[in-house]
């Protein structure tokens, strides 16, 4: 969701004026992708490398967090919403943590729509925390070295129960993935976009989702074998 401080310059307004828009916008493109029927959605809302930012904005980023999940608590219930994380959350301010509880808990069982934020995340971490997991059951001898492969690794990740992304979008047209899920977006489709987040409308997601649909996904097969397995709907 980048662009938030660049929105609020080109306006006169402070960075943070970007950000509280920026969570109105979350809350249409939560709305929008429910009625879609879009079953997985991540949104990178504070990443490893944000705690660098000034500890003013990082406190009003927390704020504004927690505001979020209460005042749109009711929205969550009603559209069917499961609230999860993905990202050391331990890091988080207690109050907000206690809050992203809460609000997980209140959602778990909710089903037409998976809601992941992605707080306090890096890629890099995952992997290290993950391997560090795998080490652990190598060393108490629950898993056997020559029996480690991708889904030993894609069970350790925060991502385990979150299947890999189809689409990426970045807004701000910024052209890097910033340590967002390295290792499960291999295969993604990236979509960039010059707007803002801010400024991104459903309209700009359904574009986003148009474009999507022109591409071929080949996994590294070719064309006709992907056509072959697929029946011509990829
Ligand atoms: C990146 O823009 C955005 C963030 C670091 C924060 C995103 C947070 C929100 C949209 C609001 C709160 C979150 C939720 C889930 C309600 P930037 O500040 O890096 O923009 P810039 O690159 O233009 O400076």
């Amino acid at each position: 969701m980048d662009g938030n401080g660049r929105w609020a310059r080109s306006k006169g307004f402070r960075r943070i004026t970007g950000h509280s828009k920026g969570s109105i916008a979350v809350r249409n493109i939560v709305t929008h992708c429910r009625k879609l029927g879009v079953k997985f959605l991540t949104l990178y809302a504070f990443s490893e490398e944000n705690w660098k930012r000034p500890r003013h904005e990082i406190s009003i980023l927390m704020r504004l967090l927690k505001r979020f999940l209460i005042s749109e608590r009711t929205l969550l219930m009603e559209n069917d919403v499961c609230l999860e994380t993905i990202g050391d959350i331990d890091k988080l301010p207690p109050d907000v943590r206690k809050t992203l509880e809460d609000t997980k808990t209140l959602t778990k069982n909710n089903q037409t729509l998976k809601l992941i934020l992605a707080l306090s995340y890096g890629g890099r971490e995952e992997l290290i925390r993950a391997f560090k997991k795998i080490g652990q059951n190598l060393l108490d001898g629950e898993i056997d070295l020559q029996n480690i492969d991708d889904t030993t690794i894609s069970n350790a990740l925060d991502t385990q129960n979150i299947p890999d992304p189809d689409l990426i979008i970045r807004t701000s047209g910024e052209f890097r993935t910033s340590n967002f899920l390295p290792w499960q977006s291999i295969y993604a489709e990236w979509y960039i976009t010059s707007v803002f987040w801010p400024d991104f409308t459903p309209s700009e997601f359904d574009r986003a989702l148009q474009n999507y649909g022109t591409r071929e996904r080949r996994f590294g097969m070719t064309g006709d074998q992907i056509k072959k397995k697929t029946g011509g709907a990829f």
